[in-house]
């Protein structure tokens, strides 16, 4: 399943192009979830009733954000202390929605206050169908290593399913979670950027020419579906992790980050090919 990025629940209801762009996907990226921020339940229900019609498996609530823009209002990890508002956005989205509607939350807001194994309690009595908890709390950000013992907690809290996060890099270790916490399944998030093969059981290390032909598909992907010269610095970017844990991968990244437009990206990617 495929997550979106998380989308403004006031972009939606103000009809803001750029908003909606980004809700956009293709039949093979289904079943996908798109995923909603927002502090007032009111806004966040108009968000999912327009929803409604769009081509989506499955409304996701961002509750884990630790963005300070996102959080000062209220909005991302910061319903984690406020879990009466946040039952109350839960309720909202699945009264004005068919679709099922998950929540996505951290451990808790800070190391004194874990609290994700009531708060799963809270969205599975409101109505949520799945959970997915990032076993970090706000304070950690993105850094330290990611408490999966959280993630086994909040499993024996609820009986809805519960998805496990942080830290996972490859196929065998998102099992290895599995196991470990009893989770019923794994979203992967920073594992995957230029590594779109992480979902894939193989243990080995991809070759040279291996990346190569999955970063040349992934820029065709790029200039099917987006404007490339909008991005470069992001295509950039993607395109230079694809070399990391490469014997002479550095080299390969340094090429890439001189380039100085999409085409000439092309080229390169086909040159090496
Ligand atoms: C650049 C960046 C953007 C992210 N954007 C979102 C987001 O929009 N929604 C979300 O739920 N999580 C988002 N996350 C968090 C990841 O989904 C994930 O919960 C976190 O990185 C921990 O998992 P990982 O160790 O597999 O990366 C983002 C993370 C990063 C690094």
């Amino acid at each position: 399943m495929v997550v979106s990025e998380m989308i403004s629940c006031h972009g939606l209801t103000f009809l803001q192009q750029k908003t909606w762009d980004m809700i956009k996907s293709v039949p093979s990226d289904r079943p996908v979830a798109i995923q909603l921020f927002g502090s007032e339940p009111e806004i966040m229900g108009k968000a999912a009733a327009l929803l409604e019609k769009e081509p989506i498996d499955c409304i996701d609530i961002n509750m884990g954000c630790p963005v300070r823009k996102v959080t000062k209002k209220g909005a991302g990890s910061a319903l984690m202390k406020t879990p009466k508002l946040a039952s109350e956005i839960i309720k909202q989205v699945c009264a004005n929605s068919t679709k099922p509607v998950t929540v996505k939350f951290r451990s808790g807001w800070n190391h004194q206050s874990i609290n994700a194994p009531e708060f799963a309690q809270m969205a599975e009595e409101s109505g949520a169908l799945a959970l997915t908890v990032h076993a970090r709390t706000w304070s950690d950000g993105f850094s330290g290593k990611a408490d999966w013992h959280i993630i086994a907690k909040t499993k024996d809290s609820v009986s809805i399913p519960v998805i496990g996060n942080g830290d996972i890099l490859s196929h065998a270790h998102g099992l290895a979670m599995m196991v470990q916490t009893g989770c019923d399944g794994v979203m992967i998030g920073r594992g995957a950027l230029g590594k779109p093969w992480v979902f894939q059981k193989s243990s080995e290390n991809p070759t040279l020419e291996f990346r190569l032909q999955a970063l040349k598909r992934h820029l065709q992907l790029i200039e099917t579906h987006t404007n490339p010269q909008w991005a470069l610095a992001k295509i950039r970017n993607h395109a230079g992790r694809y070399f990391k844990g490469l014997h002479r991968g550095a080299s390969v990244r340094e090429k890439i980050y001189q380039m100085k437009s999409f085409p000439e990206l092309q080229n390169l990617v086909d040159s090496l090919l």
